[in-house]
């Protein structure tokens, strides 16, 4: 079996499903999970429409996204993975939801090191956005600094929308 977690939605899907595909025996499985879709959720609401325009902006940096000279990436890699797993001769056996939902338990504590883990979240958006002429830099900033100060108070929920696919590669026709 063939597993792939968390990378091809980072990849020019089109140019990378045959080259694993070639990795596999005719008959063997694989299984390509976290495969982002589009919806990067953070509660509570800040300013609704600027909370909007930061998450479109956010998914067009993963759709405008270049790795050696080539497209890499797709903010809605899980939807498209079903025509283009059988476009490449993938046969498709299960898909399903794999969202992460990060939210914090008892007295506002996040679990484990998943505090870290959505500050890590807020600076890669920060990182990704900072300098973009659709954003003014001060207000940015701010929701940013708001983001951050909502995790060290367990108020912050995350979620995002990815899918997993299980299926066969029948061989080359
Ligand atoms: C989000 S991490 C996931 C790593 C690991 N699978 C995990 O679950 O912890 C994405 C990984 O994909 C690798 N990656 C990104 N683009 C790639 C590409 N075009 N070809 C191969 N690996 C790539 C990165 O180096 C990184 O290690």
């Amino acid at each position: 079996m063939l597993t792939l977690h968390a990378v091809l939605d980072l990849t020019d899907v089109g140019a990378t499903l045959p080259k694993l595909f070639d990795l596999l025996a005719p008959g063997g499985l694989f299984y390509f999970s976290i495969n982002f879709d589009g919806a990067t959720i953070l509660q509570p609401t800040i300013d609704p429409s600027l909370d909007a325009r930061i998450e479109r902006l956010y998914h067009q940096t993963m759709d405008e996204r270049v790795v050696n000279g080539r497209l890499s990436g797709d903010s809605q890699t899980g939807r498209h993975l079903f025509h283009q797993l059988r476009a490449a001769g993938g046969v498709i056996l299960a898909a399903g939801g794999s969202d992460w939902v990060v939210f914090a338990g008892e007295n506002g504590v996040y679990p484990a090191d998943e505090a870290y883990f959505l500050h890590f979240i807020i600076h890669t958006m920060h990182g990704a956005l900072a300098g973009h002429p659709a954003l003014e830099t001060a207000v940015f900033d701010n929701w940013i600094a708001q983001r951050h100060a909502q995790i060290e108070s367990g108020d912050l929920v995350y979620i995002a929308h990815q899918l997993d696919f299980l299926g066969r590669w029948p061989g080359k026709p």
